[in-house]
Formats: structure tokens, C-alpha cells, sequence
């Protein structure tokens, strides 16, 4: 497997976008390492993972910024969309306001990755659908008019985060 500092030099990032505390961090680690932490600590600025993955028979080194939601690193986190060409919009099932916050991430991403940018709706928490506050048919219709592909996920019980990583990267790739 390259080290990642290869794979750094590597074009076509992808970025991961969404308020503070929806599981960005924990989708990443779940994607790239199969790790989950209950208590992880707030990103500050950006971090970034590697992957290889393999698509009809070719390896793909891809590349995943993980931005910080809060508020606070907007001007840094901005800037490291410009040259992304996908990117993961993602939301907590359990939390509306991480939802109604989606239209503002969309203008930002929009406004500042690559202009045929594929951009993912991710509804993670899946696994606590008990407090489910966002309905799966809402997110659909709103991804749907946004031209957004859209998934739930749950970074914890894993359900669907490679699906939703690679319908990104097959769509850059
Ligand atoms: P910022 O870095 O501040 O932008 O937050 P983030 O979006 O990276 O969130 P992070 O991955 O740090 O997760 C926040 C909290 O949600 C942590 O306590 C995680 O354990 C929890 N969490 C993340 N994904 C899931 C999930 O799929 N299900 C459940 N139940 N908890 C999750
Ligand atoms: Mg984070």
C-alpha cells in the first residue's frame, strides 16, 4: 500500500462537508482504517485519509479531506474545496438542524469545489433511527431537486459507508 504522502501529490480530492458533530470524522475512519470511536474529538482545520480501492480492475488512490464543521474554520475549510471534485454533504438523521443546514453547505461547496463536482446527501446515524428527525423521503426529494445522490449511513454500525464513498468516486473515476 503507497503512503499516503504519495498519495497526497494525487489529483481529485474529495471533501467532506456538514455541521459539527454529524460523523464526518468517524465516516472517514470507518471508510478508511474500519475504525468507530464514541467520543472523537472535534476536527480542527482540515485532515485528510487515503485510500486504494479497486474499480473493474484498476486501483484508485483516493484522496479525502475531512473539514471541520464548526463555524469558526469556514474561511480554511473553504479554501481546501477549491480543488475537490466530489464531496460528501452530510447530516444527522436524529438532528433537523444539521438538515436545514444542508442548503448553506451546498452553496459553499458549489460556490468554491470544481464545476461538475459530484456531491453526495449523506444522512448518517442511521443505526438511531428511534430519534430519527429527518424523514428518508424529505432528504430524497431535497437531494433529488439539488441533483445530489443521496444515502443513509451509519458510520457506527458501518451500514452503507463504502456504498456511499464509492458512488463519489466511481462518479470522479
Ligand atoms: P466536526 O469535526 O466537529 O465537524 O464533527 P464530525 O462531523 O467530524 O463528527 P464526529 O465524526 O467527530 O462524530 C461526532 C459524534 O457522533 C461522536 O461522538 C461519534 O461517536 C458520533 N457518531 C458519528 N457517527 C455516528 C453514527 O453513525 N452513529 C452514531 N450513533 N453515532 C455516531
Ligand atoms: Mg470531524
Amino acid at each position: 500500500v503507497p503512503s499516503c504522502l504519495e498519495q497526497v501529490k494525487l489529483p481529485y480530492p474529495v471533501v467532506l462537508a456538514g455541521d459539527s458533530g454529524v460523523g464526518k470524522s468517524n465516516l472517514l475512519s470507518r471508510f478508511t482504517k474500519n475504525e468507530f470511536h464514541l467520543s472523537s474529538r472535534s476536527t480542527i482545520g482540515v485532515e485528510f485519509a487515503c485510500k486504494s480501492i479497486e474499480f473493474d480492475s484498476r486501483i484508485i488512490k483516493a484522496q479525502i479531506w475531512d473539514t471541520a464543521g464548526q463555524e469558526r474554520f469556514g474561511a480554511i475549510t473553504t479554501a481546501y474545496y477549491r480543488g475537490a471534485v466530489g464531496a460528501l454533504l452530510v447530516y444527522d438523521i436524529t438532528r433537523l438542524s444539521s438538515f436545514e443546514h444542508v442548503t448553506r453547505w451546498l452553496t459553499e461547496i458549489r460556490n468554491h469545489t470544481q464545476p461538475n463536482a459530484i456531491i453526495m446527501l449523506v444522512g448518517n446515524k442511521s443505526d438511531m433511527h428511534e430519534l430519527r428527525a429527518v424523514s428518508v423521503h424529505e432528504a430524497r426529494a431535497f437531494a433529488e431537486d439539488n441533483d445530489m445522490s443521496f444515502v443513509e449511513t451509519s458510520a457506527m454500525d458501518s451500514s452503507n459507508v463504502d456504498a456511499a464513498f464509492q458512488v463519489v468516486l466511481k462518479g470522479i473515476y
